[in-house]
């Protein structure tokens, strides 16, 4: 596995094997990686012939007060896991690298971010559809694995790919989970044991709201109030937004139809996880 860090190196790596006929998918991450990125890694490993992963922690999707400083980093960990994926190319640019002085720059995809985490972190999405764009005309990549996990960023991903006429195919893959439920995150090891155990009431809440679905409710009133009862039976969780979406345009439902996404964004302790399922109805 190779290891670039400047721009201009990778862009010419990726243009040899565009000139090479070789396919080149690409799994954009801010490291400290998990068994939900290995999962995106195989699977662009399964597809593609060469397999580029970059590792970034963008400070334009971090809010003031948010955790950019805090927020975990190990390179020499990360690579090691990457290279067990069958990783190609571990891409790690510098911050002044990506956002040099000058940069005045920015990809605002509307009305999907207005929502959910776009209404919470404010600007949040902005940073990421402002580096995703960037990473894709950098790394040119035939086809971009994200994770379900981030629903609401995969959607707005798929609306910037469509709208600005990317040539490059996303492909969304399944939430990983641990084996008691807990959705995986870099933000997990934020979590005392206390709270990693309370934690637990996200996966909870949802596995109630599918059994609900699964006998046949559909009204999106009642479904929130199941959820939100259930949450705030914890007394480490504090609720930042419980909300039915249709998967598309990410815009509330009161009655399930067609793809719904049913998410949430819980406090535990400081910590806010996010977890999410679909339904088709
Ligand atoms: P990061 O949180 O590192 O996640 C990188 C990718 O891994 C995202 O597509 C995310 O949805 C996916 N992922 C994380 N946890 C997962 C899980 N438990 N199961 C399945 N997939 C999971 O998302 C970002 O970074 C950034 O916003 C980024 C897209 C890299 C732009 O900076």
């Amino acid at each position: 596995m190779r290891l670039i860090e400047s721009i201009r190196e990778m862009t010419a790596w990726s243009k040899e094997q565009v000139r090479e006929g070789r396919t080149v998918g690409f799994v954009p991450t801010m490291g400290y990686l998990h068994e939900g990125h290995l999962t995106l890694m195989r699977r662009a490993r399964e597809a593609c012939d060469r397999v580029v992963v970059s590792i970034f922690v963008n400070p334009l999707q971090f809010g003031a007060g948010e955790d950019y400083e805090e927020y975990p980093r190990d390179l020499t960990r990360d690579s090691r896991l990457a290279e067990s994926a069958g990783v190609d190319v571990l891409f790690a640019p510098a911050v002044r690298e990506m956002y040099p002085k000058g940069y005045h720059t920015f990809v605002d995809v509307e009305r999907l971010t207005e929502g959910l985490c776009g209404a919470s972190r404010p600007g949040h999405f902005r940073g990421v559809t402002t580096v995703v764009c960037k990473l894709f005309n950098i790394v040119r990549p035939d086809v971009a694995y994200f994770g379900q996990k981030d629903a609401q960023q995969l959607a707005i991903i798929r609306r910037m790919t469509e709208d600005l006429n990317l040539p490059v195919s996303v492909v969304g893959v399944p939430i990983v989970r641990e084996a008691d439920g807990l959705a995986m995150s870099s933000r997990n090891v934020y979590l005392s044991p206390e709270e990693r155990q309370a934690a637990l009431v996200l996966s909870k809440a949802l596995a109630r709201a599918r059994d609900l679905v699964e006998s046949g409710e559909r009204d999106a009133a009642r479904l929130r109030q199941t959820i939100t009862e259930t949450i705030t039976a914890e007394p480490l969780a504090a609720i930042d937004y419980v909300s039915i979406v249709d998967n598309r345009f990410i815009q509330p439902v009161d009655t399930l139809a067609g793809d719904c996404l049913i998410a949430l964004a819980v406090r535990i302790g400081k910590t806010r996880l996010i977890d999410n399922m679909v339904v088709e109805v």
